[in-house]
């Protein structure tokens, strides 16, 4: 007999057995699609705290031991021997590369690693200080303009080609948006670079000297890029999935994952934690923000603690902290002060009880945006450099909704709390 929860209406007596869906990994769930047809009932959960939208294998996460493996592989793994390109290949095709493999992925990426020279003009209807990521989510969109002989979502081939697109495009759409913003000329994609040593050159190389990026920049970005990645279903690959369910064009997905990824809540945070610390200015200051944070009638929140999954440490948090630290120690920065009050606060709140009773821990984006400040990457950038990430997981997910049997247009339902039904009255006689 199929393992089942039953669900019965205790004023009506009605009850109908749900079946239990089990994964390899991970709590199992109840199918509840025949709630309403048996029942007449929806289920209710504000923020799907405790929803699962979909079947994937992309990612999996266990957010009291924490756990994050992407394809099966734990992220520490991915971290200590991989590459972003790698971990690109692996989440969009299941298995880590062979030789030959990763080398026709390469030239894949590198017959596509430009964009129309008009895409460029986008970048100059933005005021010279827009914020990047208003930028990111203009160009990503406009993406959607080109490419109309490969754009039938129903053609695998064609989904593939845009997968290719999507992973080669956006470091040059981000670097872009930098280039833009300091008033620089924009930097071709080059083929004879690595991936991490392409994306520096094009940001930071100017024509009247070569660049050449710095190793530990190099290895700190590559695994800030795996880090970041994908991760399941979090807000906005759960936009890109919802925006795809409609069928709409997948760069305009993508460019769906870029607002949603934009918030402070969420993929924002990194940035939102230097203006944090800059708003702190002095260790002095910590426990007058450490009260805030615990105030409820206080909106602010200390950026870059807590996580809806992770209730544990985030793993991630655990790999990036330690070259957080070291990349401090090594570097003599003029932004000393701003990493001391990081690292006091990352030591105070680990100790004070409001965040260990909430299990409120530093989250990635903590740390993320302190490397990236050490790094010398301008702070409106690291959300951009969240996007450049992510965008690999957003259409591998998207990919994978694709191609799923179960798929079908996103639609959910409300509890109605508002008007009952009422006549309309003429302006004239209203009160
Ligand atoms: C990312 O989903 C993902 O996987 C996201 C991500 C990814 O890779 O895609 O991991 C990337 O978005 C990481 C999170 C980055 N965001 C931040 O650092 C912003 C600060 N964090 C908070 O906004 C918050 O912790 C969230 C949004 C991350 C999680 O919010 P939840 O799960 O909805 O938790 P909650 O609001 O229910 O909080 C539970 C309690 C509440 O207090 P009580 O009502 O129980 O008294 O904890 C409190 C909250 O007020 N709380 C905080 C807090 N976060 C939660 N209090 C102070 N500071 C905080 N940061």
């Amino acid at each position: 007999m199929a393992d089942t929860v039953t669900i019965t209406d205790n004023r009506t007596g009605k009850e109908i057995e749900c079946p239990i869906l089990t994964g390899v990994y991970g709590a199992p769930v109840i199918d509840t699609k025949t709630l309403y047809k048996e029942l007449g009932m929806f289920t209710f959960d504000p923020g799907f705290v405790t929803t699962a939208s979909c079947r994937s294998a992309i990612t999996y996460l266990d957010g009291e031991k924490g756990i994050l493996l992407h394809r099966g592989y734990p992220i520490e793994q991915l971290a200590e021997n991989s590459s972003y390109l790698e971990v690109c290949y692996l989440l969009l095709y299941g298995e880590l590369p062979t030789q030959s493999g990763f080398d026709q992925f390469r030239l894949n990426l590198n017959k596509r690693n430009m964009v129309h020279e008009h895409l460029e003009r986008f970048y100059t209807g933005y005021r010279y200080d827009a914020h990047p990521m208003s930028m990111l989510i203009g160009v990503t969109g406009a993406l959607s303009s080109y490419y109309h002989e490969a754009m039938d979502i129903n053609d695998p081939e064609d989904r593939d080609l845009t997968a290719i697109r999507v992973i080669a495009k956006m470091p040059i759409l981000a670097a872009h948006c930098y280039n833009y913003a300091m008033g620089h000329p924009f930097v071709y994609s080059r083929d004879d670079l690595g991936y991490v040593e392409n994306f520096l050159n094009m940001m930071f190389s100017v024509p009247m000297r070569e660049y050449i990026p710095d190793p530990v920049a190099v290895r700190a970005l590559n695994l800030m890029l795996i880090l970041h990645a994908d991760h399941e279903q979090n807000a906005s690959t759960s936009t890109v999935r919802l925006a795809g369910s409609a069928e709409a064009n997948p760069f305009a997905c993508i460019a769906a994952g870029v607002v949603t990824l934009w918030g402070r809540a969420h993929g924002g945070a990194n940035e939102a934690v230097l203006r944090m610390l800059a708003q702190i200015e002095s260790a002095d200051n910590i426990p007058k923000f450490i009260a805030r944070a615990k105030d409820k009638d206080d909106s602010f929140r200390l950026m870059g603690f807590g996580h809806r999954v992770y209730k544990n440490y985030d793993p991630r948090a655990t790999i990036i902290r330690q070259v957080c630290h070291d990349l401090l120690e090594a570097i003599d920065t003029v932004d000393q002060p701003t990493f001391e009050i990081a690292m006091q606060l990352e030591e105070i709140a680990l100790k004070d009880d409001y965040f260990i009773e909430r299990k409120l821990y530093p989250n990635v984006d903590f740390y993320s945006g302190i490397i990236l400040k050490a790094l010398g990457i301008p702070t409106p950038m690291y959300t951009v450099m969240f996007a450049l990430a992510r965008s690999a997981g957003w259409i591998a997910q998207w990919l994978e909704m694709m191609e799923d049997p179960d798929f079908k247009i996103g639609r959910p339902r409300q509890l109605y709390i508002g008007s009952e039904t009422r006549d309309y009255i003429p302006i004239e006689k209203r009160g």
